[in-house]
């Protein structure tokens, strides 16, 4: 990667949230040519936008350099790959490096043994330079490698960010089922919610657990770049190193520093467990949000409405609690007197009452707002609507890793259960 030239670039991300990516990355660096693709997003980039991304993204899991690309049908093909890129550019003898191997439909039988010709031939092009050959480090490597194999091509990245972007470095305290970042981020995305009254307005995720949702939200309305308290790969890496490129990446997070501002809205986050609480509040420390959002204890099943300003619009945004046991007053109930009493039955029965419940509370509480709430709910429970016999004004397909999800929105007006009907 030259400093005065793009490279093609590939941004992966989570599946379902391509288009809401190109969309990011559209705002962030405007008048590129995109290509939303199944799984991340192609464009060609300079090294100072290849920064930039890494810092700014928050849909992005990665921001890979494409550096070689061809068919292949064997291991010996992607050694000859590999062998047309110039590894003298990138690293030298005393630092190391890692390869990781993705598949698509690959007809190679080890991963692992493809991962190592792709090993060999960077360090047999260093030997043949200078004598010496780098070693591996699976932890901390220098030159981070990723390998994508589909049926017949195979593309060879070099991974910029290091630790997937979803790592922003700030949560430290989290629970059972923590959403990763960027997931929330897309949902937000998803939402239009973008911290302002206009756009989404008031947040309140009232089973915040670790605070992610909440979190993430903070940090858009403050205008907080989400790279801003972590390293990345590229900073290592002989091309960023330049001089001048290492005063643009200054540059870079100086203006993202400066651009932070007091949320214009109001943000809420709650739990049932105050362990939670406690821990989504350290979060938001560490986030530089704590200010941004307000925290408290208390059953979602039971706690009223945030007060807000008759015009300003509210946004409930929820990753429920799933698949996990709930007793009747809603808290997480795995105690073993719990277990010998009410026996596994009822308390399957209990997390079943939970969304119905949640639907009745919210028509209750939250529809007699004047400028109205909304509410997103992320769930892999397709018939979701239905057991809460709420009917929903979207559908968008997520992934939560490998498990395929719905983020529902529902408009809470009066009237709007199925069964007022
Ligand atoms: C899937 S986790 C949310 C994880 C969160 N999005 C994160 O990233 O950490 C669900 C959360 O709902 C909370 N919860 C369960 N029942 C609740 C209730 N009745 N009221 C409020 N919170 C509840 C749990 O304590 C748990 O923290």
């Amino acid at each position: 990667m030259a400093a005065d030239r793009t490279a093609p670039l590939f941004l992966p991300c989570a599946g379902g949230a391509e288009a809401l990516l190109a969309e990011e990355i559209a705002r962030l660096l405007p008048g590129l040519r995109l290509d939303a693709q199944r799984g991340g997003v192609a464009l060609h980039a300079d090294i100072i936008d290849t920064m930039r991304l890494n810092l700014e993204s928050r849909l992005a899991q990665r921001v890979l350099v494409e550096v070689a690309e061809g068919a292949y049908r064997d291991e010996d093909d992607l050694y000859a790959l590999a062998r047309t890129v110039d590894w003298t550019r990138w690293l030298t003898p005393r630092e190391t490096l890692k390869v990781d191997t993705t598949a698509q439909r690959s007809p190679l039988r080890s991963l692992n043994f493809a991962a190592l010709r792709i090993k060999d031939a960077v360090c047999d092009a260093l030997r043949e330079a200078s004598g010496e050959r780098p070693s591996v480090d699976t932890h901390r490597p220098d030159l981070p490698l990723l390998l994508h194999l589909g049926s017949e091509r195979a593309t060879l990245y070099v991974d910029t960010s290091g630790a997937p972007l979803f790592k922003r470095g700030w949560r430290e305290d989290k629970g059972d089922a923590p959403l990763k970042e960027t997931l929330a981020a897309a949902m937000l995305a998803a939402a239009g919610w973008r911290g302002t009254a206009h756009e989404g307005g008031a947040l309140h995720d009232p089973c915040c657990g670790s605070g992610t949702i909440a979190i993430e939200a903070a940090q858009i309305a403050c205008g907080i770049a989400p790279g801003l308290r972590r390293r990345f790969a590229f900073e290592r890496l002989a091309p960023f190193t330049a001089p001048a490129v290492r005063a643009a990446w200054q540059r870079l997070k100086d203006e993202a520093v400066q651009r932070a501002h007091a949320s214009a809205v109001p943000i809420f986050a709650s739990d049932v467990s105050f362990r939670m609480v406690d821990f989504a509040r350290r979060n938001a420390e560490r986030a530089g949000v704590a200010e941004a959002i307000r925290f408290n204890g208390g059953d979602a099943l039971e706690r009223p409405a945030p007060e807000l300003p008759a015009a300003l619009p509210g946004t409930l945004m929820v990753n429920p609690p799933y698949g996990e046991r709930i007793d009747p007053k809603g808290s997480r109930a795995p105690r073993a007197d719990a277990a010998l009493h009410a026996g596994d039955g009822a308390q399957r029965q209990a997390a079943d009452d939970f969304f119905p419940r949640l639907a009745a509370h919210w028509k209750r509480a939250y529809t007699q707002h004047p400028a109205g709430w909304t509410a997103w709910v992320l769930s892999p429970d397709m018939k979701l609507p239905g057991r809460m016999r709420l009917k929903e004004a979207r559908r968008v397909p997520m992934w939560n890793g490998p498990i395929e999800c719905r983020l529902f929105r529902f408009d809470l007006v009066a009237g709007s259960m199925r069964g007022d009907r």
